[in-house]
């Protein structure tokens, strides 16, 4: 199978930031890139909006006709942006305010009520439900529960394990997707994934739907050319 690659651009939205202005220019990039053969645009508005602002999300919504995908905390104004513009998914990331990028997965136990009622909000509203979580068999059976139609794994641990050559850091991955596939939740992955490690982890991990993949991306893209890298990532995936 093919693993869907969605391309995050957060980091476009930082570098237009930079200025002030509108260069480079979000929603042309983000036409951009699916012409390249991307299958999915990822952005990550966070409250205080240092990368993507909230309105960014309403000016791609008519651009994007590959899969849209909107990631964050499920505040409430978080919440009131997901419903307006209704992207193909949602995922709800756990990450503190002041978070430099997202560091941990949900505790889908623990915050299994909250989970359950944010969830079947947007359900309700016939959005694609995807919570990130750690490769944790426990905390697997806690997304069934919570009602989610995908996980999205949290590749960092993995990423660095295997920078570091242990390939064996695979494993709670394979585990975590055998079991999810096992419950009929979808899966996907992401963070700190790169043209280094996307072939091995999409390989090893039985029915990866989708992977985001933005800080590495876009950091390959300054010496390899934006079209170039993306149908790098296609080719690995494939
Ligand atoms: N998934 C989630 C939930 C994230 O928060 C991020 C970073 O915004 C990513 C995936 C993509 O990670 P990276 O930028 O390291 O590719």
């Amino acid at each position: 199978m093919t693993t869907k690659l969605s391309v995050n651009i957060n980091k476009i939205a930082t570098l237009r930031n930079a200025r002030g202005g509108d260069v480079p220019n979000l929603v042309k990039f983000a036409k951009d890139v699916q012409a390249y053969g991307a299958q999915g645009i990822t952005i990550h508005p966070r409250p205080d909006e240092r990368h993507i602002r909230y309105q960014d999300a309403r000016d791609l919504k008519p651009i994007v006709h590959t899969e849209y995908n909107i990631e964050g905390n499920p505040i409430q104004k978080f919440m009131d942006l997901v419903l307006e513009v209704k992207p193909t998914q949602v995922t709800l990331v756990p990450d503190a305010v002041d978070a430099i990028t997202s560091n941990a997965g949900w505790d889908t136990i623990k915050h299994k009520d909250f989970l359950t009622e944010v969830i079947t909000e947007f359900k309700n509203n016939g959005i694609r439900t995807s919570i990130f979580v750690d490769p944790i068999l426990t905390i697997i059976d806690g997304a069934k529960a919570v009602g989610t139609d995908r996980i999205e794994l949290y590749t960092e641990e993995f990423a660095h394990q295997y920078s570091l050559g242990n390939t064996k850091a695979i494993q709670p991955y394979i585990d975590c997707a055998a079991r999810a596939n096992e419950l009929g939740i979808g899966v996907n992955a992401g963070h700190d994934l790169s043209l280094e490690n996307i072939q091995f982890f999409a390989k090893e991990v039985p029915n990866l739907l989708e992977v985001s993949i933005g800080h590495a991306l876009i950091a390959e893209s300054i010496y390899l050319g934006v079209e170039n890298v993306v149908n790098m990532y296609l080719n690995k995936l494939k």
